[in-house]
């Protein structure tokens, strides 16, 4: 052991002096156990956002745009976290004051505070019962859903490409133990209210994992988990887009850390969507909430779809719940025992990444073979190549964003060019996973390097949003 590594383990170095041959063996191999453990405990990461990326995972914080003035925030935020999720900045009121006026300001004060400095951003939310602004609270019926689509997609087309996961729908089951949705002015507007979200979000942000988040969803035992796992299971058998669920992860004593949280964590991962634990906070001080904060990463750890933790707040005083002091960092920015259990825990935790979920974007939901909505069929050219194209339309009142699915017919094609042809007045405003030529009148999309090449029978997707009137007639497709 030389003396920076004896500093390095904490330990004084000693001078060996060997007496026989044996002694000498047994201390060489003493001295290499323990220059691994040196070389690892020197290496430990020495944050929470490069432990976790060490990991494969995030290690996020709930931000508020009006804190981005305080520098001892700011320090903690830069040094500690690779994710953010705005905590009210990107909710309905805040982003749609007013019917179909935007309003994105402080939302993108965090979203690019994030961006420049490489952390994610988790979107929240985009459908909810609550923080509706007042326009919308008096809304029902067809006009309800129709403005709650809009809504999702204008404000999943203006962040697309910038998030890495959204909050779709936010806490639309019922508590207790009826395992029902909860009642609310979207509810009533059908059953189907939930997935047709995903949906508009999807054609919106193709490349953003979309996630269903809900608190009191921990206890495995739950009717309220049990809904909400029977309600992600239903959209994966039938193909609605869905690719994670977020559970808030609210502790305290009237909801405290269940037992089979990490049973929780690995059923929703078996259905073959990630978890994210989206709002962890924990009511407590001292070594219960250390030990608390130390189970809940650990969990996360151990189930490989579990890929990212996110805090609700920075320090105590951050905190919605600030009376029960549930977070990482004292009102002085100090860190806490419970942050020395989490960087701990995380130091320490499973080394295995959870597998690198495919964008969603090439490989939709579910994949084509399994498709209960298949595009019409039409009869390829016989025994040769051929495709077809079909599009989804997301029309609001002035523009629309367009999800094209292309399929391959009998025989491989190595290229394709789906022709649109768009009403007078519309025009091509971004395109996705596709070469577009021209804007108006016919356009021509043709395949990008990575999705030229269709096995016969497979499909992939691309898109495009526009102003206008978006395409009413089926696309023509022909193999290059
Ligand atoms: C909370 C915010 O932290 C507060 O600032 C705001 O006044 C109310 O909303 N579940 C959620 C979060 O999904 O959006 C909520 O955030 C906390 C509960």
């Amino acid at each position: 052991m030389n003396n920076a590594s004896a500093r390095a383990s904490g330990r004084p170095a000693t001078r060996l002096r060997p007496r026989s041959a044996l002694v000498s063996a047994v201390v060489g191999l003493a001295l290499v156990a323990t220059a691994v453990v040196v070389s690892s405990s020197a290496s430990a990461a020495t944050t929470l956002g490069a432990s976790a990326a060490e990991k494969g995972r995030y290690f996020g914080a709930a931000i508020a745009a009006n804190k981005l003035s305080d520098s001892t925030y700011v320090g903690i935020l830069n040094r500690e976290f690779n994710s953010v999720t705005p905590e009210n900045e990107m909710k309905i009121d805040a982003t749609e004051p007013q019917q179909n006026q935007f309003s994105f300001t402080n939302a993108d004060r965090i979203v690019n505070h994030a961006i420049s400095r490489g952390m994610k951003v988790r979107g929240h939310t985009l459908a909810w019962h609550s923080q509706q602004p007042g326009w919308m609270q008096n809304m029902s019926g067809t006009a309800l859903r129709n403005a709650m689509l809009n809504h999702v997609t204008r404000v999943a087309t203006y962040y697309r490409g910038k998030i890495d996961s959204w909050d779709v729908v936010n806490e639309a089951f019922a508590d207790g133990g009826s395992g029902a949705r909860r009642d609310s002015n979207l509810q009533r507007t059908g059953n189907d209210w939930i997935e047709a979200a995903f949906r508009a979000a999807r054609a919106a942000d193709p490349g953003a994992k979309l996630c269903y988040n809900d608190y009191n969803t921990d206890d495995w035992t739950h009717a309220k988990t049990q809904a909400v796992y029977r309600m992600v299971q239903d959209f994966k058998q039938r193909g609605v887009p869905i690719d994670c669920v977020g559970l808030q992860s609210h502790f305290n004593a009237q909801s405290p850390y269940p037992s089979n949280y990490r049973t929780t964590l690995s059923s929703f991962a078996a259905l073959g969507v990630d978890v994210q634990i989206t709002e962890l906070d924990i009511e407590g001080s001292g070594t219960q909430q250390a030990e608390t904060y130390r189970r809940v990463v650990q969990d996360c750890l151990a189930v490989p779809r579990c890929n990212g933790i996110t805090v609700w707040g920075i320090r105590d005083s951050d905190s919605w719940r600030s009376y029960g002091t549930p977070l990482l960092f004292d009102n002085n920015g100090n860190k806490k025992q419970a942050y020395n259990a989490t960087l701990e825990a995380l130091n320490a935790g499973g080394t295995t990444p959870p597998p690198t979920t495919a964008p969603p974007t090439t490989s939709p939901t579910p994949p084509p073979t399994t498709s209960p909505t298949p595009p019409p069929p039409t009869t390829p050219p016989p025994g040769g190549g051929g495709c077809t194209a079909s599009v989804t339309l997301n029309q609001w009142n002035g523009g629309f964003v367009a999800t094209v699915r292309v399929t391959a017919g009998a025989s491989q094609i190595n290229g394709w060019t789906v022709g649109v042809s768009l009403p007078g007045g519309a025009s091509v405003t971004g395109t996705w996973n596709a070469q577009a030529s021209g804007t108006s009148g016919t356009v021509n999309f043709r395949n990008v390097n990575y999705n030229g090449t269709l096995s016969p029978g497979s499909s992939t997707e691309f898109g495009f949003q526009g102003t206008g009137t978006g395409p009413s007639a089926t696309p023509t497709c022909t193999p290059n």
